[in-house]
C-alpha cells in the first residue's frame, strides 16, 4: 500500500493489505495470514466477524437501518436499558466515535455544573492526568501532552489542568471548589498500557465525592472485557459518575459509543442541547445489543483473565531474559518495552513482528501494545507469543 496520492497522510500504516479476516486471524491480499495483536485497538475485542454480531448486523440490515434521532425506532431503548443494565448505571448517550463520547461527557459535567453548582457560565475546570489520550478533536487535543496529538491545532480550549498520572497526592492537591470533574483512563492504553497503582482510582473516587466534582472515567479501549473484568473500574470496586465506552460497543462494525452513568448528571440534557445524527442507530443498536449479550454472561470476561495471565508469564519470562525492557498488563492486555540497549524500535519490532506472522502496533518509540481478541484460541496465543520471543532474540 502506497501513501502517495490523495489520501491524507495522518497515519503509516504496515505494508499489510487486509483482504479477509476472522477471528483473530487475518488475510492479506497477497495470501499471508497473519495473528491481529492489535484487533482494532481493542474494537475487535469479540474477534473478526464474530458470528453473533453479523448475525444481528445482518438481520438489521433487513429491516431499518438510520432514523435520525428526529424519529423512534425499536431498538433505541432496549439498547439503553441493556447498556445500563450491564454497566449498573442508571442512563445513557448514545454517540458513535469515542471521541465524540469523551466531548459529550465533557460537555455533560460542565453543563452539570453549571446548572447545580455555584459557577460562572465560563468557569470551572476539568483535571486530567498527563500521558493521556481521549481523542482527536480540537477541546481534547487541547488537554493532550503529546506533541504530536496537539501541536499546530491551537488555539486551545481553555478549563483544564494536567496532573501527572497515578499520583493521588497530585491529584488531591489540583481539585479545588473550582473542579468540574476528574478525567481518567483507569489504564492509559495509549501511554503503553499504564496501570496506576493500587489505590489511585478509590483515591480518585474520595477526592471528587468530597469536593462536590465528578469523576468520569474513560474506558473507550480499557472497557468491555479487555482488563478480564466488564470495566476496569469494576476490578478497583470504583463506580464513575460517568463512563465512556466505544470501540467494542461496535463489535469491529459499525463506530458506538455511549456515555453511561448517574441519572441526574444526564438528566441535565434536554432536547436540542446535544445530539448526533447517527447516535443511537437503529443498526448500532442492533449491533451494541448484540455485544451486550456476548458480555453478559461473564465467560468472556473469565476467558480475558485467564488468557492474561498466561500472557504475563510469558512476557514475565521474556523479561526475566532481558528480551524486554519492561512489561505492564491488565487482562489480556499489554505494555512492552524493548531494552535501552535494543538496537531497533518498536516500529521495526512490529515491521519484523509482522514478517513472523504477527501484527501489533507500537506507541511512543520502545513500546508496544499487545491486545488480541478475547475470542483467541490459546494455541494461537501462545504461537503468537512463540512469534514475539522469536522475533526478540534475534533483533535485541
Ligand atoms: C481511552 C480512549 N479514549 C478515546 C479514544 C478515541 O476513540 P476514537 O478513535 O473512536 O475517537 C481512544 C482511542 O484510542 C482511547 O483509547
Amino acid at each position: 500500500m502506497t501513501h502517495d496520492g490523495p489520501l491524507a497522510r495522518n497515519y503509516a500504516p504496515l505494508d499489510v493489505t487486509i483482504a479477509h479476516a476472522e477471528g483473530a486471524r487475518v488475510t492479506a491480499d497477497d495470501g499471508t495470514s497473519y495473528l491481529d495483536f492489535l484487533a482494532g485497538y481493542s474494537a475487535l475485542n469479540f474477534g473478526h466477524r464474530h458470528p453473533a454480531l453479523l448475525a444481528a448486523a445482518r438481520a438489521q440490515l433487513d429491516r431499518v437501518t438510520l432514523t435520525s434521532r428526529a424519529f423512534g425506532h425499536h431498538l433505541l431503548v432496549p439498547f439503553a436499558a441493556a447498556l445500563t443494565d450491564l454497566t449498573r448505571t442508571e442512563m445513557m448517550l448514545p454517540m458513535n466515535t469515542g471521541a465524540e463520547a469523551v466531548e459529550s461527557a465533557v460537555k455533560v459535567a460542565r453543563k452539570w455544573a453549571h446548572a447545580t453548582r455555584d459557577f460562572p457560565s465560563d468557569g470551572g475546570e476539568i483535571v486530567v492526568a498527563q500521558g493521556n489520550f481521549h481523542g482527536r478533536t480540537t477541546t481534547i487535543v487541547s488537554f493532550s501532552d503529546d506533541p504530536l496529538a496537539r501541536e499546530g491545532y491551537g488555539p486551545y480550549t481553555p478549563g483544564f489542568r494536567s496532573v501527572p498520572y497515578g499520583d493521588a497526592a497530585a491529584l488531591d492537591a489540583a481539585v479545588g471548589d473550582r473542579t468540574v470533574a476528574v478525567l481518567l483512563e483507569p489504564v492509559q492504553g495509549e501511554a503503553g498500557v499504564v496501570v496506576p497503582p493500587d489505590g489511585y482510582l478509590v483515591e480518585a473516587r474520595r477526592i471528587t465525592s468530597e469536593r462536590g466534582a465528578l469523576l468520569i472515567l474513560d474506558e473507550i479501549q480499557s472497557g468491555l472485557g479487555r482488563t478480564g473484568h466488564l470495566l476496569a473500574q469494576d476490578a478497583a470496586g470504583v463506580r464513575a459518575d460517568l463512563t465512556t465506552l466505544g470501540k467494542a460497543l461496535g463489535g469491529g462494525i459499525v463506530p458506538v459509543s455511549a456515555v453511561v452513568g448517574r441519572g441526574d448528571v444526564l438528566g441535565v440534557l434536554t432536547p436540542g442541547t446535544h445530539g448526533s445524527t447517527f447516535g443511537g442507530n437503529p443498526l448500532a443498536c442492533a449491533v451494541g445489543l448484540a455485544v451486550v449479550d456476548l458480555l453478559r454472561d461473564g465467560t468472556l470476561l473469565a476467558r480475558a483473565a485467564a488468557l492474561g495471565e498466561r500472557l504475563g508469564e510469558r512476557l514475565s519470562a521474556m523479561l526475566g531474559d532481558g528480551l524486554l525492557g519492561g512489561v505492564r498488563r491488565a487482562g489480556l492486555w499489554a505494555g512492552i518495552d524493548l531494552p535501552e540497549e535494543a538496537a531497533i524500535d518498536g516500529h521495526e519490532l512490529c515491521v519484523r513482528l509482522a514478517s513472523a506472522g504477527v501484527l501489533a502496533k507500537d506507541t511512543h518509540g520502545r513500546t508496544i501494545r499487545l491486545s488480541p481478541p478475547l475470542t483467541i484460541d490459546e494455541g494461537d496465543l501462545e504461537a503468537g507469543l512463540d512469534a514475539l520471543e522469536v522475533t526478540l532474540r534475534e533483533a535485541v
